[in-house]
C-alpha cells in the first residue's frame, strides 16, 4: 500500500472517529433538550386547558363551549388536543402543525429522541379533553441539524483527502525523481544529478544522492584509468620481454660467435705460432717472436673465453642456478680477491626453469657490477634460498650504502622489471645495519619449474 493511501486511510479514520464522538455527544444533547422543552410545554398547555375544562360549564353545554374554545385557540406547540363526547366519539382533534408539515425524522430516529411522557385528560360534563404530548416536530429538528452537520462533515472531509493527496503528491514528488536517480545509477550512469528540492529533509537526500553519485563517477573514472594504465603496463611488459627475450638470443649468438669464431681463430694462431717456433731452427729471434704471438694469443683466448662467459655461463643452459653463480663466485675472487665474497645456497636451486634461472642470474651480476662501481666494500655475501613456493635471492655489501646516483642508472629499474615480468618483487637499497642490499623475491611454480 502507497504512503500516500496510508495516510489518507489514517487521515480518514481519525476523521470519522472524530465524527461518531461528535454525533454520540449531540445526541445525547438533542435528546435531553427535547424532553425538556416537550416536558414545560405540556405542562403549559395542561395548566391554559385545565382552567378552560373548569370554567367550560358555565356559560353553556360544556362539550360545546370547549370545542369552540379549542377551534378558536388552534394549534398549540407541542402538543396534539382531542375532544371525545359522552360515547367515546372524537369531536375535535388539534390541527397538524404548518412547521415542515409533511415531513418527519426517520422511525428508528424518531423512536430514540422521543421522550416518553404520559398524556394528559380532563373529564367534563359530557364529554373528555386529552392533550398528547408531540414531539415530532422537535425530533424533525433534531435529525435536521443532524443530517446538516453529516453532510457538511461529508464536504469537509472531501476537501481534505482531495487536498491531503494533491499535497502528498507534491510533496513526495522528490522521492520518485530519488527512485528514477537510483536505477539510473544501478545502471552505471553515474553522470546523474538530481536538482535541489526547496523541502529541507528532500535537499539532504538529493545532496546525498549526488555525493554518492560524484563518489561512483570519480570512482568509475579511476578505474577506466586503471584499467588503461593495467593494459598501457601490460603492454610495456610485453614489450620489454620482448626485448629482453632479443637481448637474451643476442649474447647467446654472441658467445657463441665468439667461441665458435674467434676462439678457433685463435687457436690457429696459437698453434701456428707453436709450429713456427718449433721450426725457427737456429732464428732464436724468430722463435722468441713466435712464443711471444703464443703468450698474447693465450691471454687473447683467456680473454675471449672470459667475455664468453659473462654474455653466456655455460651452466645457463642446464638451469642451474647455483652452479652459474658459483662460476660468476669463482671468476670474482680471481679478479677481486680484496673484497671478499661468500655464497650461501639454501635448498635446491638448479632447476628452476629458464626464465627463473636467467632473471636471478642477472640481478645478481648487476648487482655485483653495482658493488664494484659504487660500493667501495671490503666484503659480499650471496645468499639463495628456495621454499616452498618462492626464490629469495640476496646481495648484500658491507659498502658505503646508497651512493649518490650517477649516469644513466638502467640496472636497479632493469632488476625490477625482471622480477615484475616474473611476478616477483625487488627491494633495493641501504641496509639498517650499514651496506647496500638487494633482495629479489620469485613466486615459482612448482609443477613447471622441475621439468624445464
Ligand atoms: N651496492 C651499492 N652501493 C651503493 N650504492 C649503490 C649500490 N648499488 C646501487 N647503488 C646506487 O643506486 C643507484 C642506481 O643503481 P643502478 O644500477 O640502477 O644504476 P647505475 O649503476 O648508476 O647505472 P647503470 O646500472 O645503469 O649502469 C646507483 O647510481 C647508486 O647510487
Ligand atoms: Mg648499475
Amino acid at each position: 500500500m502507497s504512503l500516500r493511501l496510508r495516510l489518507s486511510l489514517l487521515l480518514g479514520v481519525l476523521n470519522l472517529g472524530f465524527l461518531l464522538v461528535l454525533l454520540a455527544l449531540l445526541l445525547g444533547n438533542q435528546r435531553a433538550s427535547i424532553a425538556e422543552e416537550i416536558t414545560a410545554a405540556h405542562r403549559v398547555t395542561v395548566q391554559l386547558l385545565g382552567t378552560a375544562a373548569q370554567t367550560s360549564g358555565l356559560t353553556g353545554p360544556a362539550p360545546l363551549v370547549m370545542e369552540t374554545f379549542l377551534r378558536r385557540l388552534g394549534r398549540v406547540r407541542a402538543n396534539e388536543i382531542r375532544l371525545y363526547d359522552s360515547r367515546g366519539e372524537l369531536r375535535y382533534v388539534s390541527p397538524p402543525s404548518h412547521y415542515k408539515q409533511s415531513r418527519q425524522a426517520p422511525e428508528p430516529f424518531a423512536r430514540l429522541m422521543t421522550p416518553q411522557l404520559e398524556a394528559t385528560g380532563f373529564d367534563l360534563p359530557g364529554a373528555r379533553l386529552l392533550i398528547v404530548p408531540d414531539a415530532s416536530r422537535a425530533v424533525l429538528d433534531a435529525w435536521d441539524d443532524l443530517t446538516s452537520l453529516v453532510l457538511l462533515w461529508l464536504g469537509f472531509f472531501v476537501v481534505l483527502q482531495v487536498s491531503l493527496l494533491l499535497f502528498l503528491r507534491h510533496l513526495l514528488r522528490p522521492a520518485e525523481t530519488l527512485l528514477v536517480g537510483l536505477d539510473q545509477l544501478a545502471h552505471g550512469r553515474f553522470a546523474t544529478r538530481l536538482a535541489e528540492s526547496p523541502v529541507s529533509e528532500w535537499r539532504e537526500l538529493t545532496s546525498g544522492f549526488n555525493r554518492v553519485a560524484a563518489a561512483l563517477e570519480r570512482g568509475q573514472a579511476e578505474q577506466r584509468q586503471l584499467v588503461l594504465t593495467t593494459e598501457a603496463l601490460a603492454a610495456n611488459r610485453e614489450v620489454t620481454r620482448f626485448i629482453e627475450a632479443g637481448i637474451e638470443a643476442e649474447r647467446k649468438r654472441l658467445a657463441r660467435e665468439l667461441h665458435d669464431e674467434l676462439g678457433q681463430s685463435v687457436t690457429a694462431i696459437r698453434l701456428i705460432a707453436t709450429s713456427l717456433a718449433r721450426h725457427a731452427g737456429a732464428g732464436a729471434e724468430i722463435a722468441a717472436g713466435a712464443g711471444k704471438i703464443n703468450e698474447v694469443a693465450a691471454s687473447l683466448y683467456d680473454g675471449v673465453q672470459r667475455i664468453v662467459r659473462e654474455l653466456r655461463p655455460a651452466v645457463l643452459e642446464r638451469s642451474d642456478l647455483a652452479a652459474a653463480l658459483e662460476e660468476i663466485a669463482r671468476e670474482w675472487r680471481q679478479q677481486h680477491p680484496d673484497i671478499a665474497l661468500t655464497l650461501a645456497t639454501r635448498g635446491d636451486c638448479s632447476h628452476l626453469g629458464e626464465a627463473l634461472t636467467l632473471a636471478a642470474f642477472r640481478v645478481v651480476q648487476e648487482a655485483l657490477t653495482n658493488v664494484l662501481k659504487h660500493a667501495a666494500a671490503r666484503r659480499v655475501d650471496i645468499e639463495l634460498c628456495r621454499e616452498t613456493g618462492t626464490l629469495g635471492v640476496c646481495v648484500r655489501d658491507d659498502g658505503r650504502g646508497q651512493a649518490a646516483p650517477a649516469g644513466m642508472r638502467r640496472g636497479l629499474a632493469g632488476m625490477r622489471e625482471r622480477a615484475a615480468l616474473l611476478g616477483g618483487t625487488l627491494a633495493a637499497g641501504a641496509a639498517a645495519e650499514g651496506g647496500f642490499c638487494v633482495t629479489l623475491n620469485l613466486p615459482l611454480n612448482e609443477k613447471e619449474t622441475p621439468s624445464s
